[in-house]
């Protein structure tokens, strides 16, 4: 088996948490403890852990990390201060539905509990076996995803949903070790991803790190390059799947399905169950805006002049007819998408 990279991006050791700093990345690979559900909140809205499932399993730790550190000896009285730390972790980022799954996880362990002292040790059960279950679903849907994947392919792919992204292996890139680790010969063209550069720093850390060969594009290069047929597939990561079968991603995704369809490059989004949402229809879905900063700045650095006002929605919506087969650890969902992904997902 290949020899990638198996630093954990979240894991619980009893009464913290310890992340990578994504921010610091590429540059150094730091590692941060954080023993609040405040710490963790703020870590997950500035981004120091990003990625649909890795704000999923933070979330839940921090939930965690309240159970921990509340002096209640009823299991009233723990429930509310775990539910406050859950309404601050829900309120971090609106678009990936894994943080409101991990946070609803937790809650719903602990609510099944009978006495405070029971509620703490379920918790804390419950977002290890969140994080080991996450590297397990991302090796699932890797080995299925990896039988799309032809020997000698280049595959574009789009921000980071890498093993940073999740606790380990990732998505799209766990689709990509899954297929190396197969014996095939892949090829990567990484999008920079303007405006947070998750593909330029941490996509492109992670597959030089493990050997991959890959080549950094600009965004704005992603047009050409399909169309001297230098790309033989897409495959990326989601945020949330919507149960009519859009998928929520990182912005600039949607352009890249829109070129694949144009030049007959199938597109596949690569998720776990937890990043379905069965419950809405894309409409209901809150696309992330952030601040103006990351837009008119590149890493601290002013590109833009002075009051220009500034759109930066963080994600964006592939529709399904776009999309080839949506890869998963329950297996491939192809069209039609609405009554495929019940029967897979529920
Ligand atoms: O804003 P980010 O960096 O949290 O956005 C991440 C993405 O859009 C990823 O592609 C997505 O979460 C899938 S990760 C396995």
């Amino acid at each position: 088996m290949a020899n990638f990279f198996t630093m954990r991006t979240v894991t619980w050791e009893h009464d913290r948490v310890r992340m990578i700093d994504q921010t610091a990345l590429p540059g150094r690979l730091v590692r941060v403890a954080y023993t609040t559900p405040e710490q963790v909140a703020e870590a997950i809205r500035t981004m120091v852990v990003r990625g649909a499932p890795a704000i999923g399993v933070a979330a839940a730790m921090g939930i965690a990390l309240a159970a921990h550190r509340s002096k209640a000896a009823k299991l009233a009285d723990l429930l509310r201060d775990m539910e406050s730390a859950a309404s601050l972790l829900r309120s971090t980022r609106p678009t990936a539905v894994n943080l409101f799954w991990g946070i609803d996880r937790v809650m719903s362990k602990a609510r099944s509990a009978r006495s405070a002292k029971d509620a703490r040790e379920w918790v804390a059960e419950e977002v290890k076996a969140m994080e080991e279950e996450d590297v397990a679903a991302n090796r699932k849907l890797g080995r299925y995803g990896a039988d799309l994947v032809g020997d000698g392919d280049t595959i574009l792919t789009q921000c980071n949903a890498g093993a940073l992204a999740t606790v380990g292996y990732g998505t799209a890139l766990g689709v990509i070790r899954a297929a190396v680790e197969q014996g095939k010969l892949v090829k990567v063209i990484v999008p920079e991803t303007r405006p947070a550069l998750q593909g330029a720093r941490l996509t492109a850390f992670e597959l030089v790190r493990d050997h991959i060969s890959c080549t950094l594009i600009s965004d704005t290069a992603v047009g050409h390059m399909m169309s001297l047929g230098r790309v033989d597939k897409v495959v990326v990561g989601a945020d949330r799947i919507t149960k009519d079968g859009y998928v929520f991603n990182k912005i600039g995704t949607y352009q890249e399905a829109v070129l694949a369809k144009r030049h007959g490059v199938p597109f596949y989004p690569a998720a776990p169950h937890s990043t379905f949402d069965l419950v809405r229809t894309h409409e209901q879905v809150t696309i992330e805006e952030r601040g103006a900063d990351e837009v008119v700045k590149v890493r601290g650095r002013r590109i833009a002049p002075r009051g220009i006002p500034v759109a930066n929605p963080a994600f964006d919506m592939t529709p399904p007819e776009l999309v080839a087969a949506m890869v998963t650890d329950r297996g491939l969902i192809r069209a039609p998408y609405q009554g495929n992904i019940f029967r897979l997902m529920s």
